[in-house]
């Protein structure tokens, strides 16, 4: 039996259109049975939907800040599909244990940094205010700790002369199109060593 797949976006969702490409490419051991996304005006969900893959949407304004009721909401989309493994792609809102803890262990997010440094925001500004030599991006589990679960990827990029945040941006969302949809294709085969592209 495959692995069903839910993944949640909040924007345009290029890391969830290679998850769901590389689900799709044949003898995957999972498959995409929903996306959702936090914002009706998620570019990424059109791209899902013409995948062919389910859509939904949980917006968390209306929520007025109530995190339990926002993810209990998020839960109920989950039930319907009866996923066996979540992917968080890009998604922006911070999800507390009450929500996490019955994922533990099968929930994954890419981080675009190298982990354990630049955990939270702006990690390509910081990677160049830092003077690094080096950047990349990361596929960990997660846990409620922010940014801190069990690593399951890495790949680097050059910090190159005169790199601004969005030129390293750049470079590193191409190797987080690689890493993710290879971290995910092992983790559902049962495979949790970590990779290094
Ligand atoms: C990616 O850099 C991801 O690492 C970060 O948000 C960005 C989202 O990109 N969390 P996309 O929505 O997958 O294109």
């Amino acid at each position: 039996m495959k692995k069903r797949v839910a993944i949640f976006i909040s924007g345009g969702g290029s890391n969830m259109v290679r998850l769901v490409e590389d689900m799709q490419s044949g003898d995957h051991p999972a498959e995409p049975v929903l996306v959702l996304a936090n914002d009706a005006e998620a570019g990424g969900l059109k791209k899902a939907a013409d995948m062919g893959v389910a859509t939904a949407v949980v917006d968390h304004r209306p929520f007025k800040g109530d995190r339990e009721a926002f993810q209990k909401a998020l839960q109920a989309e989950l039930d319907r599909v009866q996923p066996d493994i979540l992917c968080l792609a890009g998604f922006m809102r911070v999800l507390t244990e009450s929500f996490v803890a019955p994922w533990e262990g099968r929930m994954l997010n890419i981080h675009p940094s190298l982990l354990p440094k630049y955990k939270g925001l702006h990690t390509h500004a910081r990677a160049l205010e830092a003077g690094d030599a080096e950047h990349g991006c990361t596929v960990h589990l997660v846990t409620p700790a922010l940014d801190d679960g069990p690593m399951l990827g890495q790949a680097r990029v050059p910090v190159l002369d005169g790199d601004t945040p969005d030129a390293l941006a750049a470079r590193v969302l191409t190797q987080e199109h690689k890493l993710y949809p290879a971290v995910l294709r092992r983790f559902a085969a049962g495979d949790t060593s970590f990779l290094e592209l």
